[in-house]
């Protein structure tokens, strides 16, 4: 089995140059009548740029995948992500703009003049969010790319507000239907560097700052935790100096530095009134996502998927990956009491045995709230790459799995049936790559059971993706 996935989880990171408008996609089983809307997602696609290849999965070029859903049919399109990153890449031959781990050749002087008149990366690969009411591509600046959910084409970055500012940002916002906003952060880069947590109003209003606070070496943050009244960043001891870092020629993520005697950092601030209500520490560890976090008494509960340290961002180069090689660092959804009042101990919790990544849960009903899924991705006990679909209740640690071999299964995306009274009452949907065939298929389960309902057959083997949304249809 291991021998087999060497060779073939490899093709996940191969290049899809190809965009195919799909009329209805050949299905097996039944899709509901009631699944009706689009799954808008993103991943990076494009590796090879002219002669040159990035350095890693997360420097790829942006595609987006659309699959739409009505009458039990299931159509698919297509499209590269025509942000500016993209058009300047291609017409140069390779990676135009500074990436995650990928730079473009610059002298010192080039990259101090960068400081002063930047041209951030825009290749919006990470994730898909709603801003004003509208799609847009994320990647880990401030440059949202608009595009029609239709045709996917992009259509210029969305407005944001010069209060707000910053370098860095993330691609995993917090929504807030009760506030009618979604929540972010950015990370300025200054003689004295300062985390900015701001709000994006849902009505398209301009976007406001909530919360501030001075630090000195910023850290890596990917994702943050919300409750019901709290924004909670999740400092992790993967540590940047501002100043070395621009006058250094290493891509973004090499100027940080792991440094676990720093421990873990939980900053909370209250929503309505931007205070800054406390920190506390916790042992060292590394994350990318958070999965929820709710408030209990004094305490908040925020739930991460867990590495033992930052080791996982190198086991994503892509030489490594399109080598086949195991990715063997094992996130764990681990559960951080934090209390408020009191001695600040930070309580840590495991909630499951199994490894778990790409968290996604009832959002809709829990977010910020007491909650009992968790749905993801997992590797099996031989596994060399995420492998699975797992299910885990947070109350009961009981896990269960989803797999087939020689496929590797993407982020499960959970879409609550229209009438449901119950959290999990409805059905996860992954784009999953069939590396023995050399396609990829979409899988519809049950979000219980995780027992299959129905397939279509995608007309191309679709690169590992990493995050998308449902749109149901109006
Ligand atoms: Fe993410």
């Amino acid at each position: 089995m291991s021998g087999s996935d060497r060779t073939t989880y490899a093709s996940g990171f191969a290049d899809l140059d190809s965009e195919v408008d799909a009329a209805a996609l050949d299905v097996h089983g039944d899709f509901p009548t009631w699944l009706r809307g689009t799954l808008l997602r993103t991943g990076p696609a494009k590796f090879d740029i002219g002669s040159n290849t990035v350095n890693h999965w997360f420097d790829g070029l942006a595609m987006l995948h659309r699959f739409s859903f009505a009458d039990g049919e299931v159509t698919y399109r297509n499209r590269f992500l025509r942000s500016d990153t993209f058009s300047r890449s291609i017409e140069k031959g390779s990676l135009a703009d500074g990436a995650f781990a990928t730079d473009p050749c610059r002298t010192l002087f080039q990259r101090v003049a960068s400081v002063f008149s930047p041209h951030f990366t825009d290749n919006g690969n990470v994730n898909i969010e709603t801003f004003g009411g509208e799609p847009v591509a994320l990647t880990e600046t401030l440059l949202p790319v608009r595009f029609d959910p239709e045709t996917l084409a992009a259509r210029g970055h969305y407005p944001m507000s010069k209060v707000v500012g910053g370098m860095v940002s993330i691609a995993h916002p917090h929504h807030d239907a009760k506030r009618g906003c979604r929540y972010s952060y950015v990370v300025e880069f200054a003689r004295r560097s300062q985390y900015r947590l701001f709000a994006i109003p849902d009505d398209g209003s301009p976007q406001r700052v909530v919360a501030t606070m001075a630090v000195d070496k910023p850290a890596y943050m990917h994702s943050f935790a919300m409750t019901e009244r709290y924004l909670v960043l999740t400092e992790f001891p993967l540590v940047v100096d501002p100043l070395r870092m621009m006058l250094n020629l290493s891509p973004f993520i090499r100027n940080y530095r792991w440094l676990p005697e720093r421990g873990l950092r939980f900053h909370v601030f209250e929503k309505d009134t931007g205070q800054h209500v406390v920190s506390r520490s916790a042992q060292a560890a590394f994350a990318f996502h958070h999965i929820n976090a709710y408030e209990a008494g004094d305490d908040l509960l925020i739930d991460v998927v867990v590495y033992d340290d930052a080791s996982i961002i190198d086991q994503l180069y892509l030489s490594r990956l399109r080598a086949g090689e195991p990715v063997s660092a094992t996130g764990r959804p681990t559960r951080f009491t934090v209390p408020l009042a009191g001695d600040g101990q930070v309580r840590v919790t495991t909630l499951a045995d199994g490894m778990l990544e790409l968290p996604r849960m009832d959002y809709g009903r829990c977010a910020g709230k007491p909650y009992r899924y968790v749905w993801g991705n997992g590797r099996r006990p031989d596994g060399l790459f995420l492998d699975s679909i797992v299910r885990v209740d947070v109350e009961s640690g009981e896990e269960r799995t989803w797999s087939a071999d020689g496929c590797f299964p993407g982020e499960p995306v959970f879409v609550a049936r229209p009438d449901a009274t119950e959290e999990g009452d409805g059905v996860l949907i992954s784009v999953v790559l069939d590396a023995r065939r050399g396609t990829s298929f979409l899988l519809l389960l049950d979000a219980i059971s995780l027992s299959d309902i129905a397939r279509a057959e995608c007309p191309h083997a679709i690169p590992f993706g990493l995050h998308g949304c449902y749109y149901p249809a109006q």
